[in-house]
């Protein structure tokens, strides 16, 4: 099964990255040479996605803007011959269509969701983090994979997961597999948001990719919001496990390994594995490190 619409939420504060994303989108902030949420639409396309809204809030109109077509900077790089740029900020070839509705107070991540409602309609849907990268590069057939099973077991949610150390649970909404967690995939009976690791069911954590049947709009719904006043979509989905729903868990490879930008020491880290691995940067990246490294060595 081709799962064709994607929810992309992209409203959330970002207070984890101030002052960075005081005035601008976390999820616009640059991994080496483009911005977070611009690996995330690719890696949806490259996966048959074809219509793709945003969940945007206040301050996020830079988002819009970037997908947009740009006339002038256009006849700018077309007049200076410069084609391979031209290439790189031309979104028309991608073939998708871009949606945007605003989530007007930031009551979570479940809320977001239920403003994708009318778009998603009938049929079932994706939703991928704004601030989650799979794969260096963004390569990585995840959602794919996550489709066809959504399809041969006529789930009702399937969640990307990923094998975290067991001592950083806490730090992540963790699924309880239905028994033993060796395949890689496995229906879920439960998910638990940021255990401590003696009481966490698995070390498995949820990867910032969902496929969801619209059933999901009913449960979002049922959510009472937290103490934080923010309606959390894991609790969403544990009311569907609850009710004996078939909520299936694909799991990410090595190579699939989710970027979550959501805090300096993850975002820095991003930032330099990226840009290492830039085919004409890279090198000179790392001749640089080495001898900034040499230099805090022999500072110690
Ligand atoms: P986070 O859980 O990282 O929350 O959101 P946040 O508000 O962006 O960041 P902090 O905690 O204040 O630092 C994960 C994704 O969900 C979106 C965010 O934009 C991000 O892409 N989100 C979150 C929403 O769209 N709406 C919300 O109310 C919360």
């Amino acid at each position: 099964m081709v799962i064709k619409s994607a929810l992309i939420p992209v409203a959330g504060h970002g207070t984890r990255l101030l002052p960075a994303t005081k005035s601008q989108p976390k999820e616009m902030l640059p991994v080496a040479r483009k911005p977070i949420v611009q690996y995330v639409v690719e890696e949806l396309v490259s996966n048959g996605i074809q219509q793709i809204l945003f969940i945007t809030g206040r301050s996020k109109a830079s988002i819009e803007n970037h997908f947009d077509h740009d006339p002038d900077l256009f006849r700018t790089l077309t007049e200076a011959n410069k084609l391979d740029l031209l290439k790189e900020v031309d979104f028309e070839p991608l073939k998708a269509n871009f949606f945007y509705t605003r989530q007007r107070l930031q009551k979570g991540l479940g809320d977001a969701v239920l403003c994708g409602e009318n778009f998603a309609g009938e049929d079932p849907f994706l939703v991928a983090l704004g601030d989650s990268i799979l794969g260096l590069h963004a390569v990585s057939r995840a959602v794919s994979r996550m489709a066809d099973v959504f399809d041969s077991k006529r789930a009702s949610c399937v969640i990307a997961v990923e094998e975290v150390p067991p001592e950083e649970t806490r730090h992540y909404g963790i699924v309880q597999p239905e028994e033993g967690d060796g395949a890689d995939v496995f229906r879920i009976v439960n998910l638990v948001e940021k255990p401590a690791p003696q009481s966490a069911p698995s070390n498995l954590a949820i990867a910032g990719r969902y496929i969801f049947s619209p059933v999901i709009f009913d449960m979002i719904r049922r959510v009472k919001p937290d103490q934080r006043g923010e309606i959390q979509l894991t609790n969403a989905i544990q009311f569907m496990c609850e009710e004996g729903r078939r909520v299936m868990a694909v799991k990410l490879s090595p190579e699939e390994k989710r970027y979550d930008i959501g805090n300096f020491p993850s975002y820095f880290e991003s930032f330099v594995e990226f840009a290492l691995a830039d085919p004409v940067y890279g090198a000179e990246l790392r001749r640089a490190l080495e001898r900034l490294l040499a230099k805090s060595a022999a500072l110690v």
